[in-house]
């Protein structure tokens, strides 16, 4: 990028001015700089610890533009390991999921165990005695920890612990974990896509209240004709819910939440689910009730939650769980992981509901991610319009009290994401660059 093209945000509180510059949308030095100083710095989503339960499972998946295993080691510990032979580079591990004691290079057959230390290299007596096997075993990023089931990595050893950089994000994952006893897991499979959009379009759509009616008609539509009453069954109307809020949550964090007129398989019954079942979602409740109290286990049950987690970690918290990852393949390319998250105990009628939820709204061939991803493809060709240089991030800047369909949310990403870009870095840094 050239210096006049180094500002990537205008952010003028005063005046209640923010614009991003969209050439961070189609850069190629702009994503090269995003990995260096976003992507290698923050805590990025790995994934979850119930997707390997027992000694031996594993899941290979891309993170952050690398090839990982999250692997459960012999010793019940879960790692994360980088998947590359260290003896001279290839996979180790190519199939996506399985249980297994050792992984072995398919190039030289050097093999690892399943904590990833080196356990045999065909003809070692070649070596000389400098080899150590100790030297070789798979590497690891420089941190690894877990927030209530959700496992991050990060790259660089100097960046704060995960507890200090999760901020005021905790309190949300929490609200998610707290929905069973047992504990959360995902749902076996992945929904997995792709889009021709640069990643960050992805990160505002993801808690966008203001495209809601106009680019999801089409489900509005749907589940007025299914017999949702669109004013909520609390009179709480679906275009403007209360009880909402959007808060800043600190380190590019940022949430959404409000009472949602839909109904949440975890225990807010609507009519649609019938009236056979209402009884059950009245005992979940008061089981909610009785461990959290009345006013968190109204929290829990009836709002939802729409949360991003600085960079590019979404949990949708809304008429299903979706833990949503993706990362940049190119300034225009993005490839997108969308898992579901349910409590460990649910009974297999109100999972069923939950995966209707997931597939109906929230999946790639639903009702909402086709006509997102249209849009921001749409966003992406209309950047080719060079002459018009910036997006407007200014919704409700200069109110008390931003509503949902304001961009709060977003512009505690864009500023963290334009500090992160911007700042001066060390000499270390530098040399590392
Ligand atoms: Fe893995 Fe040679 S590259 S054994
Ligand atoms: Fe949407």
């Amino acid at each position: 990028m050239d210096k006049t093209a180094e500002v990537f945000v205008i952010d003028d509180r005063d005046a209640g001015i923010f614009r991003v510059n969209r050439r961070v949308f189609t850069d190629p030095e702009c994503l090269e700089r995003e990995r260096r100083r976003v992507f290698d710095k923050c805590w990025i989503y790995a994934g979850h610890e119930s997707e390997v339960p027992h000694a031996g499972d594993f899941q290979s998946r891309n993170v952050a533009g690398r090839p990982m295993i999250l692997a459960r080691g012999d010793d019940g510990k879960v790692r994360v390991l980088l998947n590359t032979c260290t003896h001279r580079g290839a996979l180790v591990c190519r199939q996506k999921s399985g249980n297994a004691k050792t992984f072995q290079c398919p190039y030289h057959a050097w093999t690892y165990n399943s904590r990833g230390q080196l356990i045999g290299v065909p003809g070692e007596d070649s070596y000389s005695p400098a080899f150590k096997r100790d030297e070789f075993a798979l590497a690891q990023p420089a941190q690894v920890d877990n927030y209530r089931g959700f496992i991050f990595v990060c790259f660089d050893p100097a960046t704060e612990s995960l507890y200090d950089y999760l901020a005021g994000a905790k309190e949300y994952l929490d609200l998610v974990a707290d929905q069973s006893e047992l504990g959360m897991k995902v749902v076996a499979g992945v929904q997995a896509y792709s889009a021709r959009a640069n990643w960050k379009l992805l990160v505002e759509n993801s808690y966008d209240g203001y495209h809601g009616l106009p680019t999801h008609q089409r489900y509005f539509g749907f589940l007025s004709d299914i017999g949702v009453d669109m004013r909520g069954n609390n009179g709480n109307n679906i275009a403007s819910p209360h009880r909402q809020q959007t808060v800043d949550l600190g380190n590019g964090h940022a949430v959404l939440e409000y009472q949602s007129a839909w109904g949440r398989p975890i225990a807010h019954w609507v009519p649609s689910f019938g009236e056979h079942r209402k009884a059950h979602f009245e005992e979940l409740r008061r089981r909610f009730e009785e461990r959290f109290g009345a006013e968190r286990a109204y929290r829990i049950c009836e709002t939802s939650r729409n949360l991003g987690i600085f960079p590019n970690l979404v949990i949708n918290d809304i008429m299903a769980i979706t833990i949503r990852a993706f990362y940049p393949v190119a300034p225009d390319y993005m490839e997108v992981n969308a898992w579901a998250l349910a409590p460990m105990d649910e009974s297999a009628e109100d999972s069923a509901l939950r995966l209707d939820n997931f597939l109906t709204f929230l999946g790639p061939g639903g009702f909402a991610t086709p006509d997102d991803v249209e849009m921001l493809e749409s966003c992406q060709r209309g950047f080719a319009n060079r002459e018009v240089g910036w997006s407007d991030i200014s919704r409700g800047m200069k109110r008390e009290k931003p509503s949902l369909t304001d961009e709060l949310q977003m512009r505690a990403f864009w500023r963290r994401w334009n500090q992160l870009m911007t700042e001066p870095q060390t000499a270390r840094a530098r040399r590392a660059a």
